[in-house]
């Protein structure tokens, strides 16, 4: 789980790649009532008020919440609601609108360690039917790879070193809700699958490297930022390979489960 401390925000609002991204989409989508879930900071629901007529901006954190209300009070079309937005609880407030855009930046690499995929599925039904999501979906890609590493861990400024021994390959597209016409659906959070990978060097792979790219829009696609699904690295069991092998991964894990949902393994195709 990503931390909730004072500079957690700091940090969030300092990586302008994701910043950048974000704030393109909202410009591009921003209008009538926007949902902000996990507002945070609030940054999205600024960028949000000046394209829409309303913004709601939810927060689990009661301090962080206290403490944006209290930074965007003069922002008339900003309400900050403290609460759980997987307890559609507060969306039973009177005056609250079905929503043109909903805003979700609750995401982690393919989406588990975070719970962006239970938040979306509880919050989905009050999106209009011709609503919006921002991001728009992420594709999911892994590696095999060389590793000492033992347990699970994010890959940060090049550390842990890891050897890459195969293919980048694309395993699964997740869209939150497709085309603006597309029915609403909950997302499935169980995930498993088996991903056919192929070996370019010669080595011994003990691990997977999952990278995650995020479709803030169909048309702006962000890689990993530090703030922003820095690659996974997972230990698997330990094959000895060749240039020009194939191995067979089997992946599963619950999206919103966290870490420990991870299950791999992995077998040469004979
Ligand atoms: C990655 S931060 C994003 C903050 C801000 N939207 C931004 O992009 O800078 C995710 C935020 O979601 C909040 N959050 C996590 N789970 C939540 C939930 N179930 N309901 C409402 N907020 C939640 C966290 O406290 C955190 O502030």
């Amino acid at each position: 789980m990503r931390q909730i401390i004072n500079t957690y925000h700091h940090d969030l609002t300092s990586d302008p790649e994701r910043l950048a991204g974000f704030y393109e989409a909202i410009q591009n989508k921003a209008k009538g009532t926007v949902y902000d879930i996990g507002a945070g900071s609030g940054i999205l629901s600024i960028w949000a008020s000046a394209h829409s007529n309303f913004v709601y901006a939810v927060e689990i954190n009661k301090n962080v919440a206290k403490r944006t209300r209290s930074r965007l009070k003069s922002f008339k079309n900003i309400k900050v609601i403290t609460g759980d937005a997987r307890d559609t609880l507060f969306l039973k407030n009177a005056d609250l609108k079905r929503a043109d855009l909903i805003i979700c930046e609750m995401l982690d690499t393919a989406l588990i360690d975070e719970e962006q995929v239970p938040v979306l599925n509880s919050v989905m039904k009050y999106l209009k039917e011709d609503g919006e999501i921002i991001p728009y979906g992420v594709i999911n890609c892994v590696e095999p790879v060389q590793t000492a590493v033992e347990h699970i861990c994010y890959e940060e400024h090049g550390k842990p070193e890891t050897e890459v021994l195969g293919d980048l390959t694309a395993y699964s597209t997740i869209k939150f809700k497709g085309s603006p016409t597309s029915k609403l659906k909950p997302i499935e959070e169980k995930f498993d699958t088996v991903v056919d990978l192929k070996i370019n060097s010669k080595g011994m792979i003990s691990g997977m490297k999952i990278t995650t790219f995020t479709l803030i829009t169909p048309e702006i696609i962000c890689g990993p930022t530090p703030m922003l699904n820095p690659p996974l690295i997972i230990p698997t069991n330990s094959l000895k390979v060749d240039s020009g092998d194939n191995i067979k991964l089997k992946l599963s894990y619950v999206m919103g489960g966290g870490l420990d949902s991870i299950k791999t393994s992995i077998k040469k195709i004979s």
